[in-house]
């Protein structure tokens, strides 16, 4: 058996694992349109599990996707000790299927680890699951305009025991999912100035799940006041905007791409970090730096066209038609020849081949 010892990390692209498959008797992919599925509720017929026992991960499997059975005193359903990723792969013109920013994602996996007390995950462990996986279930990539294979890597804690403790005992998943567009229609958002999702030194950095669970309540109360969702603000001052939902927060003022500096309140997106990537190689002005609700609320209303977007994997490029400050609503800028809506297009040529990818972004899973 395959062990991956702790004390002896590889980060060996070249080297190659072969993962134990076990097949699915009856594929879930016939009679399903997977161009046109509700978002992330229908997974693919097999799933990656490892476990980490004794201080090193072992028994990497493939096996068609299951339940899990789990003692009711692991330690996940009760201190929070949950990471995880959210990627995707695309089905390229050629008819291959990319994994996007492999290496990115899996260094802010190992960094929401590190921030739980968890176990980080090999590279050659995190690259061989995802790439065996996707080449298996290949067929459930689609091909349709928005849509893609959804990936979630997840490490829950799982030891046995009630005590507050961290968890000596570990399993890491990877589950995959079509989906189609996050959003139908561009948002309407408001600046949340009462609930924080994150303060200095605490875990907002980490995709762990706590952080999610805590911004339930605040956005629900959004959604039924007749917003999409809310933009956070700084939790010393609320003043400064953050990020919103599961996207870090854009705007093109004045020709200048403004977004906010990451810090251990923001999480580091791979989109946002793609589309800054993409503006400075437009030479397009680009500033990372805190940004107030007065800036924008005097931008907002001088006139001038201001773009408001959401950067995610999920979403991609989420165009926000209005954002609520205070009792004043406020209208952007989402009309065609918005440069994010290009920002999305350029990202998407780059996923399915059909721009180059000059910037090594795509991990490439061949297809039989
Ligand atoms: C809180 C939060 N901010 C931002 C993002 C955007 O990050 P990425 O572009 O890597 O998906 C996400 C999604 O992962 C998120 O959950």
């Amino acid at each position: 058996m395959k062990r991956y010892n702790m004390k002896n990390q590889i980060h060996n692209m070249h080297t190659t694992t072969t993962i134990p498959i076990r097949r699915t008797a009856e594929s879930g992919l016939p009679g399903l349109d997977i161009n046109n599925l509700p978002f992330g509720k229908t997974p693919t017929d097999h799933l990656f599990i490892a476990r980490y026992a004794g201080g090193e991960w072992a028994e990497a499997r493939i096996e068609p996707f299951h339940q899990l059975t789990l003692s009711p005193f692991a330690l996940c359903f009760h201190y929070g000790q949950t990471v995880f990723e959210g990627m995707k792969a695309f089905r390229m013109e050629d008819g291959n299927i990319s994994i996007f920013r492999l290496e990115k994602h899996h260094r802010r996996f190992n960094r929401s680890l590190h921030r739980m007390g968890m176990p980080a995950v090999p590279y050659e462990l995190f690259r061989e699951g995802l790439r065996q996986l996707i080449a298996l279930d290949q067929e459930w990539a689609p091909s349709g305009k928005d849509a893609s294979l959804y990936i979630r890597p997840f490490v829950i804690a799982t030891e046995e025991r009630l005590g507050v403790k961290i968890s000596d005992e570990y399993l890491f998943l990877i589950v995959c999912t079509p989906v189609g567009p996050y959003y139908a229609r561009p948002l309407r958002v408001k600046v949340e100035t009462e609930f924080v999702r994150a303060a200095d030194g605490g875990t907002g950095y980490a995709k762990c799940g706590g952080n999610y669970g805590g911004a339930f309540l605040p956005t629900q109360k959004a959604i039924e006041a007749g917003y999409d969702q809310v933009l956070w603000t700084d939790a010393q001052t609320r003043e400064f905007l953050e990020e919103s939902g599961t996207m870090n927060l854009m705007f093109i003022i004045d020709g200048t791409l403004i977004t906010p500096a990451l810090s251990d309140t923001i999480l580091d997106g791979v989109t946002r970090d793609s589309i800054l990537q993409l503006a400075r190689a437009r030479s397009l002005e680009v500033q990372e730096r805190k940004i107030s609700i007065r800036e924008l609320e005097a931008a907002l209303k001088s006139g001038d066209r201001v773009e408001a977007f959401g950067a995610g994997t999920a979403a991609v490029v989420a165009p926000i038609e209005s954002i609520a400050i205070g009792e004043e609503t406020y209208s952007c800028y989402v009309k065609e020849d918005a440069v994010m809506h290009s920002f999305k297009a350029e990202l998407q040529a780059i996923r399915t081949g059909k721009a180059e990818d000059v910037w090594g972004w795509n991990e490439v899973v061949g297809v039989r």
